[in-house]
């Protein structure tokens, strides 16, 4: 995680930010201690990135990077406004000797667009694309990892990444929304998990697919009333956490947390 130290809306490139309205600094960095305490006390170990001057998205921390078992695939943002976020990750990764890092050469960001299901299919990939990430990178991915990655197409601006649309609520069963894919991709998430926690559009805008699960715990926004007792239903343990201000930036609590799967 990275404390949203410089956290400001100072460009638009996504249809959440509104750069006309300031943000609550001192809040922002309330709620993300928040964030940060309420993963801590569910026994899990947070490392924390120092935040740098002049990256105000540096607090989505999802997409810098994306690791599967000990191989780390570098991030490439799209916008340059978050390019030089992608070192930061790099020298964490590359300070400790037990991470692979493979720099990348497509334009992927990171968790953002990569979620990982290790008891799914024997350990699959769900990858999005069509509004940040290249379908190329999808293809880079498969060949960094050796896992099969499979590509789904994102079609509302509103759910720009893929952890806006769907969450692993365990390693082999997750949550979507299937609005936000293309009618093609919808039939392949059918096909792959017809078992899946479906939400809807209230939840998606809520921010409820933006989660963060331990397979058990599952840690999402507030204002996400509606999908925290869809995940109770399915079994799951919902930890609500306030992250109005992060939401500002186009993000909640899944892009303030890069998993590492050492
Ligand atoms: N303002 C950031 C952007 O548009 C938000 C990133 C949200 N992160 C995420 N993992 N979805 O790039």
């Amino acid at each position: 995680m990275c404390p949203p130290e410089h956290f400001t809306v100072e460009y638009a490139i996504n249809p959440w930010m509104d750069t006309t309205v300031a943000v609550d600094a001192g809040l922002a960095l309330k709620q993300w201690e928040q964030l940060r305490t309420t993963l801590t006390g569910l026994g899990h170990v947070v490392h924390v990135l120092d935040p740098e001057p002049g990256l105000p998205d540096m607090v989505y921390s999802a997409n810098g990077a994306f690791s599967v078992d000990g191989t780390v695939y570098g991030a490439r943002f799209l916008y340059p406004q978050r390019a030089a976020e992608a070192v930061a990750h790099q020298a964490f990764y590359l300070a400790e000797e037990t991470w692979k890092f493979i720099a990348p050469e497509h334009v992927n960001e990171g968790e953002g667009d990569f979620a990982y299901l290790p008891g799914a299919y024997g350990g699959i990939v769900l990858a999005g694309y069509g509004f940040r990430t290249e379908p190329s990178a999808h293809a880079e991915a498969q060949e960094v990892l050796g896992r099969p990655v499979v590509s789904l197409r994102l079609v509302d601006p509103a759910f720009y990444h893929l952890d806006t649309a769907l969450a692993a609520l365990d390693d082999r069963h997750v949550t979507y929304y299937p609005g936000a894919f293309s009618p093609a991709s919808q039939r392949v998430l059918a096909q792959l998990f017809p078992d899946a926690v479906l939400a809807d559009r209230e939840d998606a805008e809520a921010f409820g697919l933006n989660l963060v699960s331990d397979g058990r715990n599952v840690i999402l926004n507030t204002e996400a009333v509606a999908m925290g007792r869809k995940v109770r239903n399915a079994g799951y343990l919902p930890v609500h956490v306030d992250l109005s201000e992060l939401k500002r930036g186009g993000g909640s609590v899944k892009c303030a947390v890069a998993e590492l799967r050492p």
